[in-house]
């Protein structure tokens, strides 16, 4: 990085914490872990996907955010300064590669929520029935220009915070309403827990059947861990590079891992009880928390209020994910190429706007748009989440046990010795041995390599 590019910095230790989460939490809890859980049979999916949090996920997040408060760099620049010459800017490489997939998909499932704020705000959930909450969503997705409407909207908000900056844009917004999409969620909970059939919802989350277990809901289970901790692909080595040099990774990185957790959870808690009482499948796939939640809203006291809240602060959670995955690009962009913040987000922007267009279409009314029974929006989000993000966690986890130096990572994570950093060795034989070995494993298993 020339010394002219000045960098920003988040400014407080909240801050750090509302930024991360804001990244973290987003659609991938709200409608993509209900949705996976339900096509992986519920509760032994959860179960392997909290394994993969503690064993996977926390050591992945804390080498990025190492990685990348080391060097104050974005991913690309970090490992070129970390080992000129050498190949490791490919991980750079692919996490843009895996950022424009996501923000590409990412976006038209944002659009899809910004219809619901449209017909949350002119009451068309109040008293309908199960059925009209069906209709309503195929009609929408019928429709030409409605959902790429939404998309190309989105796009347009994401690209315009981006643009105006990390102080000014992600930390002022995530800071407020973070907090306040908490408090909504458990509301939805005890309204979706007093539902009749409440019960067996909650078992089909919380109970455990390991028949249902098969090599792809591993590898499920693993990429959702990913995705939904914004893991794998120079997120939060982007991130990390903002974070000040007296910042406790390590309690960042806790606080954030639990939060992105029990929403995801909290989010299963509203859904699930919703999918039994009101006779919807629980494979439904993408569709799921659309056919669901609007439900709850038409049947509750105050179902307006709630529904017009509900919507507005998913936008907003899936805005602060979506502008770290921008910035991953715009940041290489900037520092790399040397092209201006305003063009790079222009240029980025553009460019996941054209494949969210096309993946958007092979849902419903293209599908043609497809692989090997894969339509472009499941490809995408297939090659992100389950190959890219883990295969990029894996030689980030390589990376910081191996090569980045065990007396430099002992003082990036004490702050220099300011933090007592005493789970130190345990996270040193993680990274060094675990993790590397157990994404190694749920990867080969997967292709068909070795079986289980
Ligand atoms: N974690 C985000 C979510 O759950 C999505 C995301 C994935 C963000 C990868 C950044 C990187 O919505």
């Amino acid at each position: 990085m020339p010394e002219n590019v000045k960098r920003g910095s988040f400014g407080s230790k909240f801050g750090v914490i509302a930024a991360t989460a804001g990244s973290a939490v987003g659609l991938g809890n709200i409608w993509r872990f209900p949705y996976i859980a339900g096509e992986n049979g519920g509760g032994a999916f959860l179960l392997l996907y909290l394994g993969f949090i503690i064993l996977i996920g926390l050591p992945v997040m804390l080498s990025e955010l190492t990685i990348g408060r080391s060097t104050q760099r974005n991913p690309f620049g970090a490992f070129r300064l970390l080992r000129p010459g050498q190949k490791w800017f490919w991980i750079g490489v692919m996490g843009i590669a895996a950022a424009f997939m996501i923000n590409a998909f990412y976006s038209v499932v944002a659009g899809w929520t910004l219809e619901y704020l449209f017909k949350a705000i002119t009451n068309q959930f109040t008293g309908e029935s199960p059925e009209s909450i069906i209709s309503q969503f195929n009609d929408f997705q019928n429709s030409n220009w409605r959902p790429l409407f939404w998309t190309v909207l989105f796009l347009c908000i994401s690209g315009s915070v981006v643009w105006a900056g990390i102080e000014k844009g992600i930390e002022k917004y995530t800071k407020i309403l973070m907090p306040v999409l908490i408090v909504l969620i458990v509301i939805l909970d005890i309204r979706a827990i007093t539902l009749p059939g409440a019960a067996e919802g909650l078992r089909f989350l919380f109970e455990p059947d390991f028949s249902k277990i098969k090599a792809s809901t591993v590898l499920e289970a693993l990429g959702q861990a990913f995705f939904s901790l914004s893991i794998g692909m120079g997120t939060l080595i982007t991130y990390g590079s903002y974070i000040k040099k007296n910042e406790n990774l390590g309690m960042s990185t806790a606080a954030v891992a639990i939060i992105d957790t029990l929403i995801a959870i909290m989010a299963g808690v509203a859904i699930f009880p919703a999918v039994f009482a009101f006779g919807i499948s629980p494979a439904s796939g993408p569709d799921l928390v659309f056919l669901t939640l609007p439900n709850i809203f038409a049947q509750m006291k105050g179902g307006y209020i709630f529904a017009l809240f509900f919507f507005t602060l998913l936008t907003v959670a899936a805005l602060t994910s979506t502008i770290s995955i921008l910035e991953v690009v715009v940041a290489y962009f900037t520092e790399e190429l040397h092209i201006t913040r305003g063009r790079a987000t222009l240029l980025a922007s553009l460019g996941i706007g054209f494949l969210g267009i096309l993946s958007s279409l092979s849902l419903y009314h293209i599908p043609e748009l497809s692989i090997v029974g894969r339509n472009l929006f499941g490809i995408l989000e297939f090659i992100s989440s389950n190959v890219l993000l883990p295969l990029g966690g894996l030689l980030i986890v390589i990376f910081v046990a191996w090569l980045f130096g065990k007396t430099k990572l002992k003082g990036e994570l004490s702050s220099n010795g300011l933090f007592k950093a005493s789970y130190f060795p345990i996270f040193l034989f993680i990274v060094r041995y675990v993790a590397p070995l157990a994404i190694a494993l749920v990867l080969m298993n997967s292709v068909g390599l070795i079986k289980f």
